[in-house]
């Protein structure tokens, strides 16, 4: 491990230390970059998201970010990027919807781990093109953060999307790589990003695609985005979202017979996974309320095409994990 985070550095718990480590960050990235610019992949996890507005802070528009839309992000989260980052606080944003190229691809593709390859690889080549459009960069940005560098043969690093080529000829401009995620969420808040973008839940990689399970058809895909918007909208509501380190809708391909408007119904059952976690390792089962499991029920079956029944999931990790691909 190349990477030690030095004893001596204080944990950043609070707005001061923070604002104290943004500014060293700062003066740190100007003298490495000078006038040079610097490209980032901007998911909109937290992790790309600090590091995005921490960049702006010190360089402006010398900061390029390029935002993948690969078709499997959740309801409204690339639209929120565009809000906060070109909006909100006038980044330098190249937003590529590439929908179409990755539900292509995926067609009729129903491993889970060929999947994730097709996501993983095609990202890498819609970044690719992008930023051969560009001249004169110099230096690549990443959300890297301690745990990354611990935990290099970890969870993350096996499956992590977003993993950039190793040919590309940049420096890499790391300024959150020595933060743990409760420090890299302290330094977003003292940024000024909202709560829900930095106290938000963990997403992996290739997105909705692996909650979509076997082949990817839109139908299922829209079904699966609209019921898990239900689901975050819900929990938000009662609480649980604060509480709850990770929930999501699966949707599998597959029908039951229901019945709606004195009519036989066929759809797809809707799977509710809630779960808490320290390092996703092992995972327990969070207790929801049923008059909550109710509600949101009575919503997913009502407001959503395609969609005849909710479903539980009870299993911990071991021996479920937590995704269901
Ligand atoms: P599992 O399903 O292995 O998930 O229990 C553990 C944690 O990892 C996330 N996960 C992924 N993250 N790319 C990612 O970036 C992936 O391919 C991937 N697969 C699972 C999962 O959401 C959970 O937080």
């Amino acid at each position: 491990m190349s990477i030690v985070r030095p004893e001596s550095m204080e944990r950043i718990t609070t707005k001061e230390l923070a604002d104290a480590f943004i500014e060293e960050q700062i003066k740190e990235v100007r003298e490495t970059v000078g006038d040079k610019k610097v490209l980032l992949a901007l998911s909109g996890g937290v992790d790309s998201s600090v590091v995005a507005a921490l960049l702006i802070k010190a360089i402006g528009k010398q900061l390029v970010c390029v935002h993948v839309n690969h078709g499997l992000m959740r309801k409204g989260e690339s639209e929120q990027v565009i809000e906060v980052f070109k909006n909100g606080l006038d980044a330098n944003l190249i937003y590529v919807d590439a929908t179409d190229r990755f539900l292509d691809l995926l067609k009729d593709v129903a491993e889970p781990e060929k999947k994730r390859k097709i996501i993983g690889g095609e990202f890498i080549k819609v970044f690719d093109e992008e930023a051969a459009k560009l001249s004169d960069i110099k230096f690549l940005a990443q959300g890297t953060i301690y745990p990354d560098i611990l935990e290099s043969d970890g969870v993350k690093a096996h499956h992590n999307v977003g993993g950039l080529p190793e040919d590309m000829e940049m420096e890499l401009v790391e300024p959150v790589k020595l933060l743990y995620k409760d420090e890299v969420r302290v330094v977003g808040s003292a940024l000024g990003l909202p709560d829900e973008m930095v106290y938000r839940q963990p997403f992996p990689g290739p997105g909705l695609g692996v909650r979509c399970l076997g082949a990817i058809t839109r139908d299922r895909l829209e079904a699966l985005r609209e019921a898990d918007a239900i689901l975050r909208e819900e929990f938000d509501n009662c609480g649980l979202a604060k509480t709850v380190w990770q929930y999501f809708i699966a949707v599998p391909d597959m029908k039951s017979v229901g019945v709606k408007d004195s009519k036989r119904y066929e759809g797809w059952p809707a799977i509710i996974r809630a779960v808490n976690t320290t390092d996703a390792m092992t995972a327990t089962i969070e207790e929801i309320p049923y008059e909550v499991l109710h509600k949101i029920t009575a919503r997913i079956t009502n407001e959503v095409e395609g969609i005849n029944r909710v479903l539980l999931d009870l299993t911990p990790k071991p021996i479920g994990t937590i995704e269901w691909e």
